[in-house]
C-alpha cells in the first residue's frame, strides 16, 4: 500500500514549557515570544494550512539545558533560536526551501 502523503509538509513544534522550580525551561528565553511570532510570519506569508507548514506548540523535550528549542519534521530536525531573525532564516531557509539552518542546529 503506497504511504500516505503527509497532512503538512512540515510540521514545526516549540517547546513552551515553563518551569518555576528555577531549573532551565525554554520559557526563560522568550520561547513564547518567538512561536507567537513564528505562527505569524507562517501565515504572513501564506505558507499554512494543508499540504504546507504548521506550527505547533508542545511541552518538554527534555533537552532543557540546551533550549529554546524547537524541532522540525519530518525531518526531524532541532534548532535553538535566539531572535526573530534566527526564526526569519529557519522559516525562510529550511521550511521555505528545505535547506537545514545548520548554524542553529542543536
Ligand atoms: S523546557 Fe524546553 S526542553 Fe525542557
Amino acid at each position: 500500500m503506497p504511504a500516505r502523503p503527509s497532512y503538512y509538509e512540515r510540521h514545526v513544534f516549540f517547546c513552551l514549557n515553563r518551569r518555576d522550580d528555577g531549573a532551565a525551561c525554554c520559557c526563560d528565553h522568550d520561547a513564547e515570544g518567538m512561536f507567537e511570532y513564528a505562527k505569524k510570519q507562517v501565515k504572513k506569508l501564506g505558507m499554512n494550512g494543508k499540504g504546507k507548514v504548521r506550527v505547533n506548540r508542545a511541552g518538554c523535550f527534555d533537552r532543557c539545558d540546551e533550549g529554546p528549542l524547537l524541532v522540525v519534521y519530518p525531518e526531524a530536525i532541532w534548532y535553538t533560536f535566539v531572535d526573530k531573525e534566527d526564526i526569519d532564516e529557519i522559516i525562510e531557509s529550511h521550511l521555505k526551501q528545505g535547506k537545514v539552518v545548520e548554524r542553529l542546529q542543536v
